[in-house]
Order: C-alpha cells, then sequence, then structure tokens
C-alpha cells in the first residue's frame, strides 16, 4: 500500500497553506502501477473527460454520480463514480468532489485504477466495470486512539447500534443508501454511528459490505471511542461525538435481523490503520461550519444600502471598503453619546452604531494621538484591511477619515466577547471543553490568516481575551486588528517608540523593548490558550507581590507533572484529557521565553489539528523566572532576539511526524 509518512505530513502541510479553502480532509488514495495508461492516449482523454464531467455534476441532489466514458465495445472505456458523504452539503460534496478529481490525477497520473478518499466524498475509476459489485479491497480502517471507560458494555452498544444503523442505510427509501443513528451509552457519552454505501448498490449489496466492514470494527477498533472502516463500496464510523451534520431522520422501518458472528474470522488483504483523532475531525467540523457560515454570509450579502457612499450605488459589496462621512457615522452613533460606548482600548473608545439601513456596527473612534501615520498611510491601510477577510475576523467594514478624526467600523456582535465568559464562574459553564478548543482552533486560524495567509503579513499587537468576540454560534472572532501593523512581505520584526498592548499578553521583547514580530503575537496567544483552559486570567506579567501570574502557575504543575490541576474545574467531565494536555503544551510552548522558541501559529493549527505531530518539550516561559526572582538577571534572551524571528515558514524540524502506521 502506498501510503507513506511524507506523504500524509506533506498533504497536512498542503492543506494548510491553502488559506481556508480546502475544506476537506484528505484520508487515502491508491493505485497500483500493474496496468498503465499512454499519456495522451484514448484512455487519457476519456478519463479527463470523466473527471470534468463530475466536477459539473457535483452538485446533483443525491450527492452520487456514476459515468462511463468510452466507445461501446473499446477497450478504452473509463468507467467512475464518485460518492459524498450523505450528510454534506452541495457546496461541501462540489468542493470535496472538485478537489478529489484534481488531486487523483496528481497522484495517479498513469493509473488505469485509481481511488481517493477524503472525508466528505471518494473517487474512483477503473478501465474494468466494477458498477452494483461490492468490493472491499483495498480497505482502510482508521481509529481514535482513546479507550473508552466500560469497553465490553461499549462493543455491545456499538455492535447493536451498528446493526440498526446499516440496516437503515441498506434500506433507506430515498435510495441514498445513507443513515446515522445516535445512542446514550452512558448519561453524558452518546454513541454517534454512520453507514454508507454507493447507491449502485442494490439492498442486498449494500447490506452484505456493511456488515463486512462492522465485523471489522472489533478487530481495529476494540474499546476505542471511534472507528471507522471504508471500503471502496461502503464505509461505516462510530464516534463518541456529533461527526456528522444533522440530517433529516429517515423514517423508521422494521429492520431485518442482524447476522450473528460478529466476531468472526477475516482475510485480512490490505490493512491500513492510521492512529486517527478528534482535532482533525473538529476542524473539519470547523471547516464546514465557517463553510456554512460564510455561504450564508455571502448569500444573505451584507447590504449597506442607504448609506451615502461617493463611490456611487446604494448596495455594495462586501469585498470593497467604505468611506463612510463622519455626519452617517455621528447620526448612527447619537453622536458618539456616552450611552452607546461599548468600551475602550489602547487605541480609542468604541461605540455602538446603528446605521441608517437597520444594520448594528461598532465604530472605533480612535483617540487624535494614537496614530502619528499620515493621512494618507492611514486611508490606505484602512482600505487594505478593509479587504481581509476570514470566518475568524471580525470584517472591518468601513472607515472615516475627516480632519482630525481617525475611525474604523467594524461588525457589530452582541454576544460580547470571551472573557465574559471564560472568566466568570457561572459563565464559565457555557462553554464546554468541545466549544473552547474551537474557539481555540478559532482563534489559531483568524491569526495564521494574518500572519501568513492574507496576501499581507499583518501583526495583530493586542490579542486578549477581549478582542475574541462570538457570534450566535460562539465561533471565535478576532477583533482590534485595525491598528495591527502591516508588514512589507520581507520584514519579520519591527521596533515601535510606543508599546500598546495589555500587560499579561505582552511579550517580553515587546514590553520592554518594542520589538514585534509574529512571535510577540504568538505569545498572546499562548496566554490566551493557557486562560481558555484554566478560567484563570493572567492578571499581570510581573506582579511585585509575589503572587503567582498564570503562566508560572501552569509552568510549575507541568513540571511538577499535574497539568490536570490547572484545568477549569467546570470542564472536568466534557474534557478530552489528551486534547487539554495539548493544550497546555502548545500554551507553553508559545510562552516561551526565546521567540525563536516559540512555534508558528501554522505549527500551531498543525498540532490543534492532528496528533500525529510531537510535540516539543516546552522551555521555562518567559515571565516566571522574572517574576519569581524580581531581578533583571533573566533577560539575557530577550536581548539576542533580533536574529530570532527570522522567519515565518513551519520548518520540518518544529513538527516532525510520528504516529501514523502504515502497516
Ligand atoms: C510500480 O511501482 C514500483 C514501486 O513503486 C516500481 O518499482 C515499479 O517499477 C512500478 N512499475 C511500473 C510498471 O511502473
Ligand atoms: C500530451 O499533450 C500535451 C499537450 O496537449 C503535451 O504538452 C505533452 O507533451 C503530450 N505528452 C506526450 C507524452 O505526448
Ligand atoms: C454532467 O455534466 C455534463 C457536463 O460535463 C453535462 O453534459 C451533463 O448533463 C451532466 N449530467 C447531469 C445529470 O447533470
Ligand atoms: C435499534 O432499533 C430498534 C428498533 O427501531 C430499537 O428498539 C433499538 O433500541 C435500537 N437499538 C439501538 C442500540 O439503537
Ligand atoms: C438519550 O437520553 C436522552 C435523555 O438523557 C433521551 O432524551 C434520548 O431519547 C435518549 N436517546 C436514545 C437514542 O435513547
Ligand atoms: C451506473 O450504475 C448502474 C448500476 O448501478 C448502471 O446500470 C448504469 O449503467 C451506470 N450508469 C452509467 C452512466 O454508467
Amino acid at each position: 500500500m502506498n501510503i507513506s509518512k511524507t506523504f500524509v505530513f506533506s498533504f497536512v502541510l498542503s492543506l494548510l497553506s491553502v488559506t481556508g479553502e480546502a475544506a476537506v480532509t484528505f484520508l487515502y488514495y491508491n493505485c497500483p502501477n500493474t496496468t498503465t495508461f499512454t499519456p495522451n492516449g484514448t484512455y487519457h482523454h476519456n478519463l479527463n473527460s470523466l473527471l470534468s464531467s463530475f466536477s459539473s455534476n457535483a452538485t446533483r441532489d443525491n450527492g452520487f454520480y456514476n459515468l462511463t466514458v468510452g466507445d461501446h465495445g473499446s477497450t478504452e472505456i473509463v468507467y467512475g463514480l464518485f460518492l459524498c458523504r450523505g450528510d454534506d452539503t452541495k457546496d461541501i460534496c462540489q468542493e470535496c468532489v472538485t478537489t478529489a478529481a484534481k488531486e487523483i490525477v496528481q497522484r495517479c497520473p498513469r493509473e488505469n485504477v485509481a481511488l481517493i478518499t477524503y472525508d466528505e466524498c471518494m473517487l474512483r475509476y477503473s478501465n474494468q466495470y466494477f458498477f452494483s459489485s461490492v468490493q472491499r479491497e483495498p480497505d482502510l480502517q482508521l481509529l481514535n486512539t482513546q479507550q473508552v471507560s466500560e469497553p465490553g458494555r461499549f462493543m455491545d452498544l456499538l455492535g447493536k447500534t451498528m446493526d440498526n444503523v446499516t440496516a437503515q442505510a441498506a434500506n433507506d427509501p430515498s435510495g441514498k443508501r445513507f443513515a446515522t443513528a445516535e445512542a446514550n451509552f452512558s448519561s453524558f457519552q452518546k454513541l454517534y454511528t454512520l453507514a454508507q454505501c454507493t447507491q449502485d448498490l442494490s439492498v442486498g449489496s449494500c447490506t452484505e459490505c456493511l456488515q463486512a466492514a462492522v465485523d471489522y470494527l472489533p478487530g481495529c477498533c476494540n474499546g476505542k471511542q471511534g472507528g471507522r472502516v471504508i471500503f471502496p463500496s461502503c464505509n461505516v464510523r462510530y464516534e463518541l461525538y456529533p461527526f456528522y451534520r444533522a440530517v433529516a431522520p429517515p423514517p423508521s422501518m422494521l429492520l431485518p435481523s442482524p447476522s450473528p458472528g460478529r466476531k468472526g474470522k477475516r482475510q485480512v488483504s490490505t490493512v491500513i490503520i492510521i492512529a486517527i483523532v478528534l482535532p482533525i475531525v473538529v476542524s473539519v467540523m470547523l471547516f464546514a461550519i465557517g463553510i456554512c457560515y460564510l455561504t450564508r454570509t455571502r448569500k444573505g450579502s451584507l447590504k449597506y444600502a442607504g448609506v451615502p457612499d461617493k463611490s456611487g450605488g446604494n448596495e455594495i459589496t462586501t469585498s470593497q471598503p467604505l468611506q463612510l462621512d463622519l455626519a452617517t457615522i455621528e447620526t448612527a452613533t447619537n453622536n458618539f453619546c456616552a450611552d452607546n460606548k461599548l468600551g475602550e482600548g489602547g487605541y480609542g473608545k468604541v461605540y455602538k452604531g446603528i446605521l441608517p439601513n437597520g444594520q448594528e456596527i461598532a465604530v472605533k473612534r480612535l483617540s487624535i494621538t494614537s496614530s502619528g501615520q499620515g493621512a494618507k498611510e492611514f486611508k490606505n491601510e484602512a482600505a487594505t484591511l478593509a479587504k481581509l477577510q476570514h470566518r475568524n475576523l471580525v470584517r472591518l467594514l468601513g472607515f472615516c477619515f475627516e480632519g482630525e478624526e481617525k475611525i474604523l467600523i467594524y461588525e457589530f456582535f452582541p454576544n460580547k466577547s470571551l472573557d465574559y465568559f471564560i472568566f466568570d464562574s457561572e459563565k464559565q459553564r457555557k462553554l464546554d471543553w468541545l466549544r473552547r478548543y474551537k474557539i481555540i482552533e478559532g482563534i489559531a486560524r483568524g491569526i495564521q490568516y494574518l500572519h501568513e495567509d492574507s496576501r499581507l503579513k499583518v501583526i495583530h499587537r493586542d490579542l486578549k481575551a477581549n478582542n475574541v468576540l462570538l457570534d450566535e454560534e460562539m465561533n471565535p472572532k478576532i477583533s482590534d486588528f485595525g491598528m495591527a501593523r502591516i508588514f512589507g512581505v520581507d520584514q519579520s520584526q519591527d521596533k515601535t517608540d510606543r508599546v500598546i498592548g495589555t500587560f499579561g499578553y505582552m511579550a517580553p521583547e515587546y514590553a520592554m523593548h518594542g520589538q514585534f514580530s509574529v512571535k510577540s503575537d504568538m505569545y498572546s496567544f499562548g496566554v490566551l490558550v493557557l486562560e481558555i483552559i484554566s478560567g484563570r486570567k493572567n492578571s499581570s506579567f510581573c506582579q511585585t507581590d509575589g503572587a503567582e501570574d498564570l503562566v508560572s502557575y501552569v509552568w510549575n504543575h507541568w513540571r511538577n507533572e499535574t497539568p490536570s490541576e490547572v484545568l477549569d474545574p467546570t470542564l472536568k467531565g466534557s474534557c478530552s484529557t489528551n486534547e487539554f494536555l495539548r493544550c497546555t503544551q502548545i500554551g507553553l510552548l508559545c510562552v516561551q521565553e526565546d521567540p525563536a522558541d516559540r512555534p508558528t501559529m501554522a505549527t500551531v493549527v498543525l498540532m490543534l489539528s492532528t496528533y500525529s505531530v510531537t510535540l516539543q518539550a516546552p522551555q521555562k516561559p518567559a515571565f516566571c523566572s522574572w517574576t519569581r526572582s524580581g531581578q533583571n538577571n533573566t533577560l539575557k534572551g530577550l536581548e539576542s532576539d533580533q536574529s530570532a524571528s527570522k522567519s515565518a515558514q513551519l520548518s520540518v524540524d518544529e513538527a516532525s511526524i510520528t504516529g501514523v502506521y502504515p502497516r
């Protein structure tokens, strides 16, 4: 089987490097090179037309399409099909099939027979007729390495639920051959299962295929919290968390009794077991949610009708920055009325406003002296920032620049900011572990976009819990990047005389020497992660009263091998120990003293999304020694950071790969 570590690794990287576009998660491909075709020959030509027809037919209702291309009777016929997961939205199906069609020819440039599988879809073709027959090879088995608490009872429940869900899928009256089912394992743990066949199979063939797949589960995934078996013709999956989108439940029906002999032996043909992990899935779901969100936003397209605008028309598309005149903003905010004030930050005051069309906005009025930038520079910068678009960034809708006034206009989110939730003993409960993990991932992706993926390189400089807003679905939206510093492409660090930021979140080199870089943002991110998982505020970075700051507190528990003491008590129960430890470690890696030791955000996103990246042991964080000794004798590391933050790219050293076990 042709799945190599390097391949998986480089794939993950390439996935990350595509700005939020790659919403699909690659799992596996297979194309034995036993028979190949001639480049530019008839088969090649037929294959190309098959694949392009797939891309254009991927929005079909049922998420399945089989096709034959080639002259009847010729030996150059291509048979192919694609199948989207039953709960995919049309957009995701389309995206997955398009991606699959593109990637399969890169991975299998000359092979007659090929298959590629993603979380969201699969695509295969062959020069042999294969429709309506059950194919179980090559198979892929994936498991979530975490153990369940009562394996015996769990596997029993799993067997029963799987029998139900496979029968439902096979008999699905819509012909979609897809079903999901849930069962209660304990009062707080629910089992989620999914089964799906390709739609060319008959009821009988689908049942046969799914039962064979289910029979593999005790072998691959005994006592594990999640597992999947993926055959070319069908697949099954289970997890202890909802990994599929809610779909209308199929009408219930009488189910055929399950076949006995669950533990029966099987011929092992080609078995790959990859330790696969929750975070990947979580990130996929996040992606999916993001996509839905984006699509919705795009469809519901923000309209600024009625806003006076010099560029003409009343309706302006989202990508254009909007220059508003002062009078409009004064009206919207009731003349910057104190009642409308939402908050005050380093740069000025923030007001809530309502545009004539009813849209709520947050208006940030920069204090007159806050920026030494020239008028033109400010305007350019605001216009550029207004073009930054990422689902984890609050959108800068526009700006106003008149006389002394410098004003930035943002989306408004009524749900307040992260600090409102995580530091309040009651509201903490609203954010369970999964939610918090998603928030951490969302923040990481938003910052990664600022640092690397947008066409600009933007350093936020004031990342903190107050600056992370939450939308209705508790998705994080980083705000306040409007006064962030935009770097030239080759520039990696800068120095300022005017240190703006928040104590407790500021990297030492920035606080003391005004040096900021992507790595000073990483420091703030690290503090934020530690706050999110502990529910404690990092009140100050160098307390003189000897009280322990959060970073030292976490570091001490980490060093004493008692990290679980750090966990926010309201998370006990909902928390995955593995993920918690990983987040703790990531937080500590980010607050390391030497900026060069801190990971980049791309690395962090990778660390969060896969367990196959081994984390380094964190070094002593920046402040605890400083705080505790109260002396200035540990500043050495800070002086030497001129060369520190050279590069913002992910190096292979930073993320070594283990834990992928091809067999
Ligand atoms: C098939 O792949 C193997 C190993 O990758 C290689 O040694 C062999 O030459 C290939 N055969 C053909 C026909 O390309
Ligand atoms: C196939 O066709 C393309 C352009 O159509 C050409 O660039 C390429 O060299 C051809 N390959 C072979 C092996 O003939
Ligand atoms: C599939 O796509 C092709 C174009 O590539 C189009 O001609 C055909 O009608 C489509 N089929 C369906 C069922 O939409
Ligand atoms: C399976 O389905 C039957 C009939 O719908 C139901 O009574 C039973 O509780 C289900 N079992 C599980 C484990 O979901
Ligand atoms: C699981 O338990 C909840 C209550 O805790 C109940 O409402 C639900 O119907 C149960 N689901 C199943 C599949 O038994
Ligand atoms: C799709 O598969 C069915 C068998 O399930 C077959 O009868 C049909 O001809 C196939 N369609 C195409 C276009 O190949």
